[in-house]
């Protein structure tokens, strides 16, 4: 063979061993006008967070935005606090990589699309802020979160700390845990809203006892979306040498942080929630120095590897799912985590604004931007908020879901991006007539 040839296939060899998805896998929509049109309104740009305040009003903007998801006409979607729709490249995405790995399946999930596993895990390490050896791709919150539950290291009598407005499912695996194994409960009682986060505060500090070695905390409470001060907490958990856990599913990708700003031990979220990816995406995080010490929630070669991945043992999963988190991460980059933030800010306020003052109607959400974002709840006097949510669903087709649960009771109404003030209009005439009539 010609040195030339050798040198020629040598290129080749390397350029094939760059773990990328190839070129014919990337999406055909872009995202460029989102960049060309931010920066067409640049005069009012705020320096110091490094966009265009303006456009946290601008309706044009926000339309284009809707347009890039295929959200129902007939149906306003107000329970994004559910589970998020993805816009439209990523929903292509999943199905140019799902066709594709129906051509072969074992090539093109083993070989091909897996090559994408790493890049990824770079990607989502620079989202949230940690180191991508920290980080484990799971298909969501539940599996992220009890990974750590079940794979803790606790002895009969230890103690954990847990909240009455915990999410249901992570209560169920401590609870199982208990039964199980014999770990103590210990429940914080919160009566939102009216506490501040002092208050919040000294209410885990109740709990924090020399004897406790895990708090448990969710960061944005989805019953409610108020947000808990989780850094202040988990500095009180490790002052007393407990470790800290931290349910993200609903503030990851919708307000803005690092997961190491809330002093968390070990993190969950979804990624099918706020950051929009396809449904069954998630992650798990898991502060460097405990990797050797947390099992596995399905067994690997070594379970007390100090790699990340052995948390990734998950056997055949849909490679397709995984890859088109990257796509929602340029959607989500090219708003901006920030300006996204005060959209969603702004849109609560427009809707709690022009109902608040009802004699009827109760915000029951603390409104400060500190304390909640998209997530509010309302009430109507006459009305149980299983009614409430019927009625706006049966007669203006407002989807939205009635919480009825521990101290929290409402009707709990989420926007999202897509989301735009005309949509908020139907809401607010609709809470307004069913209160007059
Ligand atoms: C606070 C919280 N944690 C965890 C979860 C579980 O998320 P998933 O069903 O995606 O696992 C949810 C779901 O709504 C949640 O609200």
């Amino acid at each position: 063979m010609s040195n030339q040839r050798r040198s020629f296939l040598g290129k080749l060899a390397v350029a094939s061993a760059i773990p990328l998805v190839p070129s014919f896998l990337k999406p055909e929509a872009n995202l460029d006008w989102i960049s060309t049109y931010k920066n067409s309104s640049a005069s009012t740009l705020a320096l110091a967070s490094g966009y265009d305040k303006s456009l946290v009003t601008d309706e044009t903007f926000w339309y284009r935005i809707k347009n890039m998801y295929s959200s129902s006409p007939g149906v306003l979607n107000l329970n994004n606090g559910g589970v998020s729709p993805q816009p439209i490249i990523v929903q292509e995405a999943f199905e140019r990589y799902n066709k594709l790995c129906n051509e072969a399946p074992s090539y093109y999930m083993w070989r091909i699309l897996d090559q994408g596993r790493e890049p990824l895990r770079q990607r989502l390490a620079e989202l949230a802020g940690t180191s991508a050896e920290e980080l484990a791709v799971v298909r969501n919150a539940s599996e992220a979160l009890e990974t750590v539950i079940f794979g803790l290291r606790l002895n009969r009598g230890d103690k954990v700390v847990v909240s009455k407005l915990d999410y249901p499912n992570m209560m169920n695996a401590w609870k199982q845990r208990e039964h199980r194994d014999g770990v103590v409960l210990k429940w914080v009682e919160l009566d939102l809203p009216g506490m501040s986060n002092d208050k919040i505060v000294d209410a885990y500090a109740a709990q924090i006892t020399p004897d406790v070695k895990v708090v448990h905390i969710t960061h944005l409470i989805n019953w409610n979306g108020h947000i808990v001060p989780s850094k202040q907490i988990a500095d009180l958990a490790h002052k007393a040498g407990a470790q800290t856990i931290v349910d993200g599913a609903h503030s990851f990708a919708h307000i803005q942080y690092t997961i190491p700003d809330l002093g968390a031990d070990y993190f969950g979220t979804s990624l099918h929630k706020w950051l929009c990816a396809p449904f069954g995406s998630g992650l798990l995080y898991v502060k460097k120095e405990h990797i050797s010490m947390l099992y596995p929630h399905l067994a690997s070669p070594d379970p007390e590897s100090t790699d990340i991945r052995k948390f990734e043992s998950l056997g055949t999963r849909s490679f397709a799912i995984e890859q088109a988190i990257g796509q929602a991460i340029d959607f989500h980059y090219s708003i901006g985590g920030q300006l996204k933030q005060e959209r969603l800010q702004y849109l609560k306020k427009y809707w709690t604004d022009a109902v608040k003052d009802h004699p009827k109607i109760h915000i029951n959400t603390d409104p400060h931007p500190d304390r909640s974002c998209a997530l509010c709840i309302v009430n109507m006097d006459g009305y149980k908020p299983s009614e409430l949510g019927e009625a706006l669903q049966n007669k203006f087709k407002i989807h939205t879901t009635a919480i009825e649960y521990e101290n929290v009771q409402g009707v709990r109404v989420t926007p999202h991006v897509y989301t735009v003030t005309a949509d908020l209009d139907r809401l607010i005439t609709a809470l307004k007539s069913l209160a007059d009539a």
